[in-house]
């Protein structure tokens, strides 16, 4: 599933955004496509990041889109961006202006790993296309963006198409996380102002259960947030990783059931306290 869903994306991706006018560059810089804004972000970029090439197996009409890959303006890791890909409601609901639609909800849905690519999310779960066992793509009938605007976001930099310089860019814990998160959506409502005011949902599954709450953490302790965080939604939730999740249910087994591997308890009691 995993692979299959990824390579569809890797070749949607040449698709969405064009081709690259100076060629490939390395998976630590972003992707500039022609036609880049030389100003800081803003609603100029909306026409940049709209995804106006068609996809590949895609026929259905599509609501319009809008993706690439946004900085999180990281102190000295300029190249460090999140990729992105938001779904319009109806046409014109993301490119609304400043204040307008102030009632109107909008949601960022993340998957776990940690590592994980939100485009899973995407192409097998709440996505708008679905990828079939034999790379067909089907529309998903139950789409979130058919409710509200929703943007799909691979995070933290570094996992899918966002990108981290190799020198220290990448994330040393889940507060470096939120502040990058934090950095991407400013950019992101200067480019989409509509997003500033209008009732925002975080939403999430597995270890998005960690994510989820350091972000609302980084979103809580700003003085003018760039958002309006309404809700937040967390399925599946995790509270570690992997290996916790294997080891604690493990030692209490042993712990209950010491002549399961007739250990030495005293050994046990030992290390326990270190
Ligand atoms: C990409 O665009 C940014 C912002 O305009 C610029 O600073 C950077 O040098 C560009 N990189 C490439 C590889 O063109
Ligand atoms: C969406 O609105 C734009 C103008 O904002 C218009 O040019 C375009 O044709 C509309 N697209 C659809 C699918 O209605
Ligand atoms: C398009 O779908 C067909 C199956 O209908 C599949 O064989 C082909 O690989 C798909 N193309 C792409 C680019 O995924
Ligand atoms: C999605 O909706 C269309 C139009 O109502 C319908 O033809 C199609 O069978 C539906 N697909 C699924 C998978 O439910
Ligand atoms: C950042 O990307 C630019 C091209 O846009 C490149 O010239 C520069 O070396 C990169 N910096 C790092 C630290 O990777």
């Amino acid at each position: 599933m995993l692979s299959k869903g990824l390579t569809i994306l890797a070749s949607l991706a040449t698709l969405v955004i064009g081709r690259n006018p100076h060629g490939p560059v390395p998976n630590t810089w972003p992707q500039n496509y022609s036609g880049i804004p030389a100003s800081n972000y803003s609603p100029e970029w909306q026409s940049y990041f709209e995804v106006t090439e068609p996809l590949p197996n895609v026929t259905a009409m599509l609501s319009r889109s809008f993706a690439g890959n946004m900085a999180v303006d990281r102190q000295g890791h300029p190249n460090d961006t999140l990729f992105f890909w938001g779904f319009e409601k109806e046409n014109g609901s993301l490119t609304a202006a400043e204040g307008e639609r102030s009632d109107d909800p909008w949601l960022i849905w993340l998957n776990g790993g940690p590592g994980a690519s939100s485009f899973l999310g995407f192409m097998e779960e709440n996505g708008p296309l679905h990828v079939t066992n034999d790379y067909s793509i089907v529309l998903n009938n139950y789409s979130w963006d058919k409710l509200v605007d929703v943007f799909w976001v691979d995070q933290p930099v570094g996992t899918g198409y966002s990108t981290a310089s190799n020198d220290g860019g990448y994330i040393t814990d889940e507060d470096q996380m939120g502040r990058d998160f934090l950095g991407f959506l400013s950019n992101l409502v200067a480019v989409f102002p509509s997003l500033k005011t209008r009732p925002f949902y975080l939403t999430g599954e597995s270890y998005s259960g960690v994510y989820i709450p350091y972000i609302t953490k980084a979103i809580f302790s700003t003085p003018n947030p760039p958002v309006n965080l309404k809700k937040f939604a967390i399925g599946n939730g995790a509270i570690g990783s992997l290996s916790v999740f294997k080891e604690l249910p493990t030692l209490t087994v042993i712990e209950t059931y010491p002549q399961l591997i007739n250990y030495d308890p005293d050994v046990f009691n030992y290390f326990k306290t270190q």
